[in-house]
């Protein structure tokens, strides 16, 4: 596929068919994500594959209410058959930037802009998502909810706090045929035009080409 047409295609899929989803994939979406940029070359961030069955379940069971009674969403979502739950590693990034070539000793979080981490890792999120729609498969990132948090950490032997951060998770799947075209709020909402969010020279010109 075109990389445009990767671009193009892309969008979160939230019902998946029961077919399991090629191991050599999931490996080379993970390889896709390590080619991320991160800053300084940090590379502060951990992926946490589930593609067994029981691991799945564990996810579902720790990040969701009801998995018995699943809604709709749920029960799209939960026949995926890989869930990837990207990391940040905030240490990292305060101890690159102590290295001699950047000198930022002092740890001081008042430095950062940004924060790297995260975005980084999102980073990497979105080229796992770009991977699996090039081969024809569908993926969703989706937040995990704040009171699930330590439940999701201790299903995934995660420290109940600090880093890694779960940033979010990724479902992988084969799309089920019954869902054809954008789900959810992208199928209530308006794609904003490019033209309407550029602005050319100085922020309020907008695009005059
Ligand atoms: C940071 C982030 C969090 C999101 N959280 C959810 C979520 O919790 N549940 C969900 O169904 N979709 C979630 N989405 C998907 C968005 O709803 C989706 O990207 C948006 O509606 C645009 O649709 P598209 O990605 O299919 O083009 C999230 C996307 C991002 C980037």
């Amino acid at each position: 596929m075109e990389f445009s047409e990767v671009v193009r295609r892309r969008r979160m899929v939230r019902s998946y068919t029961e077919e399991p989803v090629d191991p050599a994939l999931v490996e080379k979406a993970l390889e896709h994500a390590t080619r991320a940029p991160s800053a300084g070359f940090s590379q502060g961030w951990t992926f946490v594959v589930l593609d067994r069955p029981d691991d799945v379940r564990r996810f579902w069971a720790a990040s969701s209410d009801d998995i018995e009674e699943p809604d709709r969403w749920l029960a799209g979502m939960m026949r995926a058959p890989v869930v990837i739950v990207p990391c940040s590693i905030k240490a990292a990034y305060l101890d690159r930037y102590a290295e001699p070539d950047k000198g930022w000793t002092d740890r001081a979080e008042r430095r950062w802009p940004m924060p790297f981490w995260d975005l980084d890792a999102a980073m990497a999120a979105l080229l796992i998502l770009q991977t699996v729609t090039d081969a024809g498969l569908g993926a969703c990132f989706f937040g995990i909810v704040p009171d699930r948090e330590v439940d999701v950490r201790r299903a995934l032997g995660l420290p109940d706090a600090g880093d890694p951060q779960p940033i979010g998770a990724i479902t992988i799947g084969h799309p089920s045929p019954r869902e054809t075209g954008a789900v959810g709020s992208a199928s209530r909402r308006r794609r904003t035009p490019w033209k309407e969010v550029a602005h050319r020279g100085r922020y309020g010109a907008g695009w005059v080409s």
